[in-house]
C-alpha cells in the first residue's frame, strides 16, 4: 500500500539494513537444497550462551516486579559503579580495587560513576551524543585507519566539524589502533576544541602481553581526560547479551548531564532486568571476557592460515570479530567493483573457518579468477 505521507529524504537516502539481506541470500541458498553447508561468517555476533551465571542472573532479576518499573535514567548505580571499576581494572587506572569488591584503594580515581552513563546498547549511546554535540548543519571526522593527524592540518577543513569518531578494534575492517595514534588523535581534537569519540565495542577482545586482555589506550590516565573524550561501550559482544541491549557511554558528568536530557526522550532507562542482573556479576565475569578474547585470538590465526592458503585471497587487517579479505587476483569481473569481503570470525567455530579455504578455491574457479 502506497503511503500518503512523505518519508524524511535522509531516511529515504540511507541503505536497508544489510544484515537481513545477508539472511535472506542465506535462506535462498538453503531452500536450493546445496551439496555443501552454509558457511555463515556475515555478522558480528558472538557464538556462545551468555555466561551461566548471567543466565541465572537475567531469570531473577525478571521475575522480580520491581525491574518491571522505569528505573534511573543513567543507568542503576550498582551497574555504573561496576563498568567504572572494570574499567579502571582494564585501562590500569589508579584507584581499583585489585579484590574488585570497587572500593578503591586509591581515594580519588580518575574514572568513578559519575562518568557512566548506561544506554539501550552502544547504538544508543552513539546516537544521542550525535543529538547532543551535532546541530544540523555539522559534521563528524571518521578517519579511516590510514589517515594521518598531521594530514588533518584542522578537523573542520571549512565545515563545522563537531567530533572525531575512532572505532577501535574496528568494524569493518577489524584494525586496531595502537595508543600512540589514538593519542594523536586525542591532542589534535583537544587543540581544536571537538570531542574525541572512540566506539570501544570491542575493547574486550583487544589482545595484551602474555595472553592477558590488552590496553586499548591511555587516554583515561590523563588528569582532564573527560574535557575531550568520550568512549562508547557495549554490553553486547563481550558478555554475549546483544539482545538484551545494554551499552555505556563514559565522559565527564558535564556532558552526562545532557545525555541525561536526550535519554529522558528516548529511552528513559536502559532495559534494567540485565542491568541488575550484572551489576554484581561484573567482577567474577573477567575470566571469561579473557577467555572468549583469546578463544577469538586463535580463530584469527586459523583465518590468516586458512585465507594465506588460498591463491590471490589476503586478509588486509583483522582483530575485535572482524578480517577483511582482499581479493586480488586476475580476473573475476563481478568482484572488481567491490574488492573486499568481510567476514565476521566470532559466530562460527574453528570448523567452519577450516571449510573456508576450499569453499574460496571453489569460488576461485566459479569465477573464473585462476590467475594465468
Ligand atoms: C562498532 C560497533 N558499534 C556499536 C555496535 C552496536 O552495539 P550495541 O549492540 O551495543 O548497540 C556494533 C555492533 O555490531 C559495532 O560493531
Amino acid at each position: 500500500m502506497a503511503l500518503n505521507f512523505a518519508i524524511a529524504p535522509a531516511v529515504e537516502g540511507t541503505n536497508s539494513p544489510p544484515i537481513p539481506k545477508a539472511q535472506a541470500w542465506a535462506r535462498s541458498y538453503l531452500s536450493g537444497s546445496p551439496s555443501l553447508p552454509l558457511l555463515d561468517l556475515s555478522q558480528g555476533v558472538p557464538r556462545d550462551a551468555p555466561h551461566p551465571a548471567v543466565l541465572s542472573s537475567l531469570a531473577d532479576a525478571s521475575s522480580d516486579p520491581s525491574s518491571a518499573r522505569y528505573g534511573p535514567i543513567l543507568g542503576e548505580p550498582t551497574l555504573r559503579e561496576a563498568v567504572a571499576e572494570e574499567i579502571r581494572v582494564q585501562y590500569g587506572l589508579q584507584g581499583h580495587a585489585p579484590n574488585g569488591n570497587g572500593h578503591g584503594e586509591d581515594p580519588k580515581p580518575t574514572l568513578t560513576a559519575e562518568n557512566v552513563g548506561i544506554t539501550t546498547g552502544c547504538n544508543m549511546a552513539f546516537l544521542t551524543l550525535l543529538m547532543a554535540l551535532c546541530p544540523p548543519g555539522s559534521s563528524v571526522l571518521l578517519p579511516s585507519q590510514h589517515t594521518s593527524t598531521t594530514r588533518c592540518v584542522s578537523p573542520s577543513n571549512g565545515k563545522s566539524v563537531r567530533m572525531i569518531v575512532l572505532i577501535t578494534p574496528n568494524n569493518p575492517t577489524g584494525s586496531v589502533m595502537p595508543p600512540k595514534v589514538i593519542r594523536e588523535w586525542y591532542h589534535l581534537a583537544r587543540e581544536f576544541g571537538v570531542a574525541l569519540v572512540l566506539d570501544e565495542t570491542y575493547r574486550d577482545f583487544v589482545e595484551g602481553k602474555g595472553g592477558q586482555r590488552g590496553k586499548p589506550h591511555d587516554l583515561f590516565g590523563l588528569e582532564d581526560w573527560g574535557s575531550t573524550l568520550v568512549s562508547l561501550g557495549s554490553f553486547s559482544k563481550g558478555y554475549r547479551i546483544p539482545g538484551h541491549r545494554l551499552g555505556s557511554i563514559i565522559a565527564a558528568p558535564a556532558l552526562l548531564k545532557h545525555i541525561t536530557t536526550i535519554c529522558d526522550c528516548m529511552q528513559i532507562c536502559a532495559p534494567r532486568p540485565p542491568q541488575i542482573a550484572l551489576g554484581p556479576l561484573l567482577p567474577t565475569l573477567r575470566p571469561d571476557l579473557l577467555s572468549s578474547s583469546s578463544a577469538l585470538s586463535s580463530r584469527r590465526h586459523l583465518f590468516h592460515k586458512t585465507i594465506g592458503s588460498v591463491p590471490g585471497w589476503s586478509v588486509a587487517s583483522s582483530g575485535g570479530f572482524f578480517a577483511p579479505v582482499w581479493e586480488g587476483l586476475k580476473g573475476g569481473e563481478q568482484l572488481q567493483e567491490d574488492r573486499w569481503l568481510r567476514f565476521a570470525v566470532a559466530n562460527v567455530d574453528d570448523e567452519v573457518v577450516v571449510q573456508l579455504g576450499p569453499r574460496l578455491r571453489r569460488m576461485n574457479e566459479l569465477m573464473g579468477m585462476i590467475d594465468d
